[in-house]
């Protein structure tokens, strides 16, 4: 059995070599001859570090498998463990799937769905080389403001509990006779899993990103760690501690939580890590005192540093805490044991390196049409038809003449978001391969259709030309962590001006592009349809299956869409809940082909659309009647 491969090894292991595979240091400070001197247990490629542009998987390949030579060749030979950041496909690489963040997802109120793209996520992952991932981030985001609203898949932590199927989906299902909290990770095509960031990440004041929350133990128990506890029954490897504090103290200072809820109450037995520099925030200047914030962090129950970059003097001030019995041997020895539970039980030891055989699957048509699916029912529908009235949708394909406006309609950077590529995301199309929703409403019409394009058009040009209609894309420009912390959610300019020149002509689909609800109320009486796209990654298309009617809209808001800022925060079941649009809205259209048949097999109409509309416009009725809503105008 594994323990006892664990216990055997362990019993091998000096100080030294235990404190080394603690660590795990930034691929930028990485190199054979470091693994193997310092025996250090793990290289990540950080989302604050250098990414490696445009890499191939070969190339990714080759690396690690350098890198992994150098911790082969030390005495005991134990193989070091390389993670990255794939927290919606594997975003840091050229040419891979990018799914829809996780707000997205959640709106699909589809787990099983959310399963198929871990296993995805998993198989490109592992093309290259990595059998780790910081991923899924199970944060229940409780203010928009947070700039890492958009990993989160609800404000509901029953949402968020059911999207945790992504767990067995990354690493494999465990088997009927696992006991509860052992780590399982199963076979070359599945990764380590990391659940983050514990706890209460979301919960923080005005959703400030590594902010204090204020919450009591009986909010965070029932809100914030139920979905830890489900992911830790279906086997996750790993968790990561959170830079927010609960309640004044930092969490990777808590051994409360840490040690006492999560290890023995939860019974987790794979390992924690830290954040990126997590344990250096633990003190602050000008009070900063490294050694004393590793102790904190190692007695708090922490077994893996994310160092990145300072690991000689991590493991100088570990060592000497150890010496001088400030830490005892039992905390070492616990902390290296489980990361060998999870080497041993994720096969690292039988094949530590990586080969090329998973490669062609990167990117795979097979994956892009899961994204594809993803995108389609992660839209919701907020408006069809002006005054709740005459619905646009679906469009029609034989338009002669159709205007597409808006910044974020031919742009593959501001589609995927942050961690896309880079930390921050990019902003244009020049990095990873995938189609625009201007590509994809291009390839979706009548070749006879005209398509005019214009990123910002005056109101002149719109009014002295007879569009049949107009696609207009606007949203929030990428950002991830602090950076996208907001206390305003508005739309990024000139989206408000093109909303206004384009819809005060034309009749106008608006999709928003963003990591959350952003301010739409001043601008929703004067659009005909209004769609939240979220962000959707890679594969337009899935927006342009729905707008023309190949599939119906079907997603649900997992959040609330609030009216004003200042109503903040504001989540379903709040006593002052009065939304713009209620968490769990969303109008629903059928197909063209489901209206076909209908009318068909009723004898009445030709025209699809028409009865779509209709169909539509009962939906809204209905939609308004059966929850006592009135539809915003
Ligand atoms: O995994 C991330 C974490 O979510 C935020 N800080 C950096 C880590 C590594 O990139």
């Amino acid at each position: 059995p594994v323990s006892v491969r664990v216990a055997d090894l362990l019993s091998r292991m000096t100080l030294e070599e235990k404190i080394g595979q603690m660590v795990q240091i930034d691929r930028t400070v990485a190199n054979p001859g470091i693994l193997k001197s310092y025996f250090i247990g793990s290289v990540l490629s950080g989302g604050g570090s250098a990414p490696l542009p445009k890499a191939s998987a070969v190339d990714w390949i080759n690396m690690i498998n350098e890198y992994q030579k150098g911790s082969l060749s030390t005495r005991l030979g134990i193989p070091m463990m390389y993670g990255i950041d794939a927290v919606h496909g594997h975003n840091n690489v050229f040419n891979a799937t990018i799914f829809p963040h996780n707000i997205g997802l959640g709106a699909t109120r589809d787990s099983e769905l959310v399963r198929r793209i871990g296993a995805a996520t998993a198989v490109e992952v592992r093309a290259t080389g990595i059998p780790y991932v910081f991923a899924p981030c199970i944060a229940v985001c409780r203010d928009p403001r947070w700039g890492r609203c958009y990993e989160s898949y609800s404000e509901d932590h029953k949402i968020v509990q059911e999207m945790t199927e992504i767990v067995p989906g990354l690493q494999g299902d465990i088997p009927a006779d696992s006991l509860k909290g052992v780590p399982f990770v199963g076979g070359k095509k599945k990764v380590a899993a990391c659940v983050k960031h514990f706890v209460g990440d979301g919960g923080t004041t005005k959703g400030i990103n590594e902010n204090n929350a204020v919450i009591d133990r009986h909010g965070l128990l029932s809100i914030h760690m139920p979905a830890y506890s489900d992911s830790i029954i279906k086997g996750v490897s790993t968790v990561m501690v959170s830079y927010s504090s609960w309640n004044g103290e930092k969490m990777h200072a808590n051994r409360d939580l840490v040690t006492g809820f999560l290890k023995d109450t939860l019974r987790f037995k794979g390992f924690v890590i830290s954040d990126w520099e997590g344990i250096d925030r633990i003190t602050s200047p000008p009070h900063s005192n490294y050694s004393y914030s590793v102790q904190a962090a190692i007695q708090a129950g922490i077994d893996m540093v994310m160092v990145p970059f300072k690991y000689t003097e991590f493991i100088d001030d570990l060592t000497n805490l150890v010496k001088n019995s400030i830490i005892p041997m039992d905390r070492i020895d616990d902390a290296v044991a489980r990361i060998l539970l999870v080497k041993f039980t994720m096969g690292l030891f039988e094949n530590p390196l990586a080969d090329f055989s998973l490669v062609n699957e990167l990117g795979s048509q097979a994956h892009r049409d899961l994204a594809r699916e993803a995108v389609r029912k992660s839209l919701v529908l907020l408006k069809n038809g002006k005054n709740g009235t005459n619905p646009l949708l679906p469009l029609s394909k034989k338009a002669p003449k159709i205007l597409v406006a808006g910044s974020h309609a031919d742009n593959l950077g501001y589609q995927c978001g942050g961690w896309t590529i880079t930390w921050q995301g990019f902003s244009d199309n020049s990095y990873t391969r995938g189609t625009t929703i201007l590509g994809a409403i291009t390839s979706t019409v009548d070749p006879s259709t005209e398509i005019v394009y214009r990123e910002n058009p005056d109101s002149n040009f719109v009014k002295s030309d007879s569009f049949d209609y107009a696609i207009v894309v606007v949203g929030e420009h990428p950002y991830a962590e602090s950076s996208g912390d907001s206390m305003t959610l508005t739309m990024a300019d000139p989206g408000p001006t093109v909303i206004k020149n384009v819809c005060e002509a034309v009749k106008c689909v608006i999709v928003i592009i963003s990591g959350r609800p952003i301010v739409i109320q001043p601008y929703l009486s004067s659009v005909d349809v209004l769609v939240a796209a979220w962000l959707p990654g890679t594969e337009g298309q899935g927006v342009t299956d729905v707008l023309f009617g190949d599939y119906g809209f079907s997603g649900k808001l997992s959040r609330t869409w609030f009216r004003t800022v200042d109503q903040l925060p504001m989540n379903v079941g709040d006593s002052h809940y009065d939304p713009l649009f209620p968490f769990g809205f969303g109008l629903t259209t059928e197909s063209v082909k489901e209206l076909v048949s209908r009318s068909t097999s009723a004898g009445v109409g030709q025209k699809p659309y028409i009865l779509a509309n209709i169909v539509s416009a009962i939906a809204i009725l209905y939609f308004t009647a059966s929850r006592g809503f009135r539809q915003p105008t």
